[in-house]
């Protein structure tokens, strides 16, 4: 969602702002807007639409400064277009402010300010922040007295920055809810929501805490804590090691194929020091100081959004299957919104990509109100997920730009397994059979580029299918969790209409929308639902409904009822939706393609939910 970058040093603003928002691109965002302190004044450029129709616009100005904030808006309050995009200024044009997140009270406020006389230019909940700040600095001449006021007003969830004509050299940014990177450069600091922005400047950043103000200066900076007036604070310096480079296309047409293509080595890096093969177990760095908690669990809940969600689906029947402990998983806005008992004893494992999901932040703060151990399998570091649970695993994946999940969600669903058998071990499960499903997880990339080599074939098949306008997405047990994947991916990514759901369920009334042009795509590798997969994949072929259906290896029966079948290698049952997952997401990709849609950036979409 919403991007926000600012810089404040010796080079020119606008083409390091214009670079920052272009790499914030993938966040997902309507319309975006730069303004640079100049010598005389601030220009402020907006533009509805792609940051490149941004960069046409500047390119017909001259803007020189060497201080400037750029934003782009995904919008919550009121429509795309220019008047509603970020930066947003103050009567007197002198104080110019970007904003991440949702300023609840802004209605009461801006009222208020009305009536004190600010005109107001735009809908958005934004434009009080300038407006605030400026009746505090009517009083206070310094500009951080005056916004440190003017924060204590709002409520919500906020990263702010902040320039003024007034101050020129200096920079403010504030954060409460909304992720804030401090970059640390030679002679220039940067500051952004997302640290690819920042990348191409340094890799030496400051995560801001919630509650943290920062005045920055091509000299240095300062933080201080706004929320509680605690002064100076001082904070870790983090060495980010994601090369700017790996945010890059690389020779692909788009971030979604490049990070399809990515998996083999994601599930590498997922794994990567943390299997154990001689003593049949894994070991999470992270957790080693929760490990008597850890062995008297008593129940477990795994929690997130979109795809992180479903891969919760497969976590829960490996722990309860591999260890032994009551698992569910919850939608994670669901979660946060139930006051049920305290839980001393169980855990909270929220899945999130980007770290920075609101819903599943909020499902952490309710599981520790409830007394549950929180912990966090996170491939962002440093994001707020990461921050806020007490331990974490990250998937060490690097960054992900697609909108649509990817080599994420593979990653994701292996680690809740990989701690599925953390657990089991610590609870009896033996030696030899740890060693065994070790064994099985280390042939997954292996695995994920075979099946990557039938690309072309899944190409041919999304041309087929080009004109559908439905399909169901069906399978059980572990991979439910696929079915709900697979038809996200192809919502998302092709904007067809797909109805993802328990295979079983058909009978009981969806099966009444099947005809000859209303596919299924079925994922029935030979494991425990197989038989009980087959009989519904008969039942659908009985009403005309055409089949595609994913399967395993060797199993060339389905070939005689599907019109299509996929195949993945043989593995583990609860391995199967890692695999599984893989052509769905290359027949969303191709049929995205095929539909002419903007694949890494669908429209509607933002890579990271951070408003409820
Ligand atoms: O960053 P997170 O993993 O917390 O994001 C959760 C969902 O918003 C995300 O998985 C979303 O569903 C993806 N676009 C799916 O491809």
């Amino acid at each position: 969602m919403c991007g926000i970058i600012g810089y404040v040093g010796k080079r020119q603003a606008l083409p390091i702002v214009l670079e920052g928002l272009t790499r914030m691109e993938y966040r997902g965002y309507d319309s975006g807007g730069v303004a640079i302190v100049g010598a005389e004044t601030i220009q402020c450029i907006k533009a509805k639409g792609k940051v490149a129709l941004l960069k046409e616009k500047c390119r017909l100005e001259t803007i020189e400064g060497a201080v400037g904030i750029g934003h782009t808006r995904w919008a919550t309050h009121g429509e795309p277009s220019e008047r509603n995009a970020h930066p947003h200024k103050d009567c007197s044009g002198d104080i110019f402010v970007a904003h991440n997140g949702i300023i609840e009270n802004y209605q009461a406020l801006k009222e208020k300010l009305v009536r004190k006389g600010h005109k107001f230019v735009s809908e958005t909940d934004t434009e009080i922040i300038a407006h605030t700040i400026e009746e505090y600095a009517k009083t206070e001449k310094d500009l951080s007295t005056a916004i440190r006021l003017a924060l204590k007003d709002f409520h919500g969830a906020f990263g702010i920055v902040v320039l003024s004509k007034k101050h020129p050299g200096t920079l403010i940014a504030a954060r409460f809810g909304s992720p804030l990177i401090l970059g640390i450069g030679k002679d220039e600091n940067i500051i952004a929501s997302d640290a690819t922005a920042i990348l191409p400047l340094t890799n030496r950043v400051i995560y801001l805490n919630d509650g943290d103000m920062v005045v920055l200066s091509e000299n240095g900076f300062e933080i201080t804590d706004f929320k509680n007036g605690n002064g100076r604070q001082e904070r870790k310096t983090t060495t980010i090691e994601w090369k700017s480079g790996s945010a890059e296309l690389g020779g692909f047409p788009h971030f979604m194929l490049k990070e399809i293509f990515e998996q083999p080595q994601a599930l590498r890096d997922t794994m990567r020091g943390r299997l154990l093969p001689d003593e049949g177990t894994v070991k999470f760095g992270g957790l080693k100081p929760f490990e008597e908690r850890l062995r008297s669990l008593d129940s477990i809940t795994l929690v997130g959004m979109g795809t992180a969600g479903f891969t919760c689906l497969a976590g829960e029947y490996a722990i309860e299957e591999l260890a032994g402990i009551p698992a569910r998983r919850e939608v994670a806005s669901e979660f946060a919104f139930r006051r049920s008992a305290p839980c001393k004893q169980g855990c909270l494992i929220a899945v999130s990509q980007s770290g920075e999901t609101a819903d599943t932040l909020n499902a952490i703060r309710e599981a520790k109100r409830r007394g549950m151990l929180t912990l966090g399998i996170v491939n962002v570091t440093g994001s707020s997920i990461a921050r806020e649970v007490d331990a974490g695993i990250y998937n060490h994946v690097g960054p992900e730009t697609a909108v649509a999940s990817t080599k994420a969600s593979v990653s994701q669903v292996l680690l809740q397994e990989m701690f599925a058998l953390y657990l089991a071990r610590m609870r009896g499960l033996s030696k030899s059979e740890g060693q065994t499903i070790i064994k099985e997880m280390q042939k997954l990339p292996a695995y994920a580029e075979k099946i990557l080599t039938s690309a072309g074939s899944i190409k041919r098949l999304a041309k087929k299918y080009k004109a559908s306008r439905s399909f169901f997405c069906l399978g059980r047990k572990y991979n439910f969790s696929s079915a709900l994947e697979g038809a996200l991916k192809l919502k998302e990514c092709s904007y067809v209409h797909v109805e993802g759901g328990n295979i079983a369920e058909l009978k009981h009334g969806p099966i009444s929308l099947i005809d000859k042009n209303f596919p299924s795509i079925v994922i029935a590798p030979k494991d425990s639902m197989y038989e009980k997969n087959k009989s519904s994949i008969q039942e659908i072929k009985a009403r005309k409904g055409p089949v595609i259906a994913i399967t395993t290896e060797g199993n060339k029966e389905l070939e005689k009822i599907a019109d299509t079948v996929l195949y993945i290698p043989k593995t583990l049952e609860m391995l199967t939706p890692i695999l599984a997952f893989i052509p769905m997401q290359l027949f969303a990709y191709y049929l995205a393609v095929e539909r002419g849609n903007d694949v890494d950036k669908p429209r509607n979409l933002a890579k990271s939910v951070t408003v409820e």
